[in-house]
């Protein structure tokens, strides 16, 4: 599949562990920012019931969905613990301190 690498801000425009929300073509992505300063991209559905990822609590390199408390690793996508599904994940490049997020070709992001 091509991707296109797409400019969505600086690192600086997400609070520390915290996330925001960019638009796609394929549905909301969160950015999410670790307090190590490293910067992950999940689409912005949790794997259980579709809750806002990209409103949950960041700890670590993973985050807290706020709806049921289910903890998605950022790295992977992955549920840990006795849950299980995938979130799917973003590739995320960082050049500069400016966020490039890796979509499909067809994607369109925008700032959201
Ligand atoms: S929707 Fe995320 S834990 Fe239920």
């Amino acid at each position: 599949m091509k991707i296109d690498w797409i400019d969505v801000g600086d690192v600086d425009d997400i609070p520390i562990m915290g996330a925001r929300v960019v638009r796609s073509a394929d549905g909301d992505i969160a950015v999410f920012r670790t307090a190590d300063n490293s910067i992950f991209a999940l689409y912005d559905r949790c794997p259980h019931k579709g809750g806002p990822l990209s409103e949950g609590i960041v700890h670590g390199r993973s985050v807290t969905c706020p709806l049921h408390n289910w903890v998605i690793c950022l790295e992977t996508g992955e549920v840990e613990g006795p849950d299980h599904g995938c979130a799917a994940q973003i590739s995320v490049s960082i050049d500069g301190g400016r966020i490039r997020l890796g979509l499909p070709r067809a994607s369109r992001a925008a700032h959201g």
